[in-house]
């Protein structure tokens, strides 16, 4: 009786310490409900996740002295979110990443998709699974509760072949990781590419180009004017791209390189080494004033850097403040981008009846 008793006060105050709240968030034209989770671990770190798009919405750590702030862009309304968004914290599908000209050959079909990010495809769609209301569950794992969030997404959806059914798990484990998880099975053969969308800012400062970046990467995909890859890889020795040693990511950022110029600044995919399909580490991003660090593993061979260079106008919650570019940067695991139209970059294709997995942690640190 003592034992049993001490079991479930034990897992009462485990449930204190870890936990997820769910509460409503919004509502959208259509009269579904959006709604919020609140995760928190045990190290009092908190998460907000919204079933609008799977998106994290707010992401708080604590700096050296313990002072805690929100370290993503992101919104409070709903309405925000469906205006001005350019994926803040999004669960990115079916195909994060561009797809030129919008079109990709697949079993002898041609497949035409929307052209949002004119000429080419972007990030699955105008309708793409980063502007969906997703189903929510909140689950038991061996880490703690999680947050499961699942969107079907129908044949022909944005011109992509196959009943696809996708879930992304949240978890905040209590060593202070964000743990992200994608499975995807489809009824047809299809392509699909997930990436989590977080622009990251450690020190809640207006730029983010004195954050300190390494990367285990000694190339990158390089791109045409469009940001689609050419098909070569360009070695990172003796160039901006070169992150091999932390870095800041503004010491090289306005150089003059043919690649820098067509993107505005870094939007580019690293080629990660020691690909396996594994959960690796592979990039660490590292404010030194606060301390904060973030460090990025993955089962993905790519990691896009994107240092928000298109965010400036883009508006914030504060009346007439408007976000500045480099004023956030996105860590997005994934496949290369245009892998459909790519032999030699790694397989993105998805057979009917196969399960996709993959998984990205970003863990949180103090340094
Ligand atoms: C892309 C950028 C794009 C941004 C917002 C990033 O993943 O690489 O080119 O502007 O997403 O859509």
């Amino acid at each position: 009786m003592l034992f049993i008793l001490q079991a479930d006060y034990i897992f009462l105050l485990n449930d204190l310490l870890m936990s997820i709240r769910k509460e409503k968030f919004g509502q959208l034209k259509n009269g579904e409900t959006v709604y919020q989770f609140i995760l928190k671990n045990k190290n009092g770190l908190m998460a907000k996740v919204i079933s609008y798009g799977g998106t994290l919405t707010e992401l708080w750590t604590p700096d050296r002295k313990g002072k805690r702030i929100n370290i993503v862009l992101g919104y409070q309304k709903l309405e925000n979110y469906l205006k001005h968004s350019p994926y803040f914290g999004a669960t990115v599908g079916r195909y994060a990443n561009r797809i030129a000209k919008g079109r990709f050959k697949l079993s002898g079909k041609t497949y035409r998709l929307a052209t949002n990010n004119s000429p080419n495809h972007l990030h699955g769609g105008p309708r793409g699974l980063a502007l969906q209301n997703w189903q929510t569950e909140i689950i038991k794992t061996s880490e703690g509760a999680a947050l499961a969030l699942t969107c079907f997404s129908p044949d022909g959806a944005e011109g992509f072949p196959g009943n696809l059914t996708t879930t992304v798990t949240y978890c905040l484990t209590d060593k202070n990781e964000l743990k992200i998880k994608y499975h995807a099975v489809t009824d047809q053969t299809t392509v699909v590419n997930f990436t989590h969308h977080s622009y990251f800012n450690l020190s809640g400062k207006e730029s983010v180009l004195d954050h300190l970046l390494a990367i285990k990467s000694d190339r990158i995909t390089s791109t045409d004017k469009t940001l689609i890859p050419t098909g070569n890889y360009l070695h990172v020795h003796n160039t901006p791209f070169d992150f091999r040693k932390l870095a800041p990511l503004g010491a090289r950022i306005f150089e003059p390189h043919l690649q820098l110029k067509n993107a505005g600044g870094y939007d580019h995919n690293w080629v990660l080494s020691g690909w396996n399909n594994r959960l690796r580490s592979v990039a660490v991003l590292y404010d030194s004033e606060s301390g904060r660090k973030i460090k990025v593993a993955t089962t993905e061979p790519g990691l896009q850097i994107y240092t928000g260079n298109f965010l400036a106008g883009t508006p914030t919650e504060k009346k007439g403040v408007k976000l500045k570019n480099y004023q956030a940067v996105c860590l997005e695991t994934q496949h290369f981008p245009d892998s459909p139209n790519q032999s030699h970059f790694p397989s993105t294709v998805l057979e009917a009846g196969e399960e996709f997995r993959s998984e990205t942690v970003y863990g949180f640190e103090v340094g």
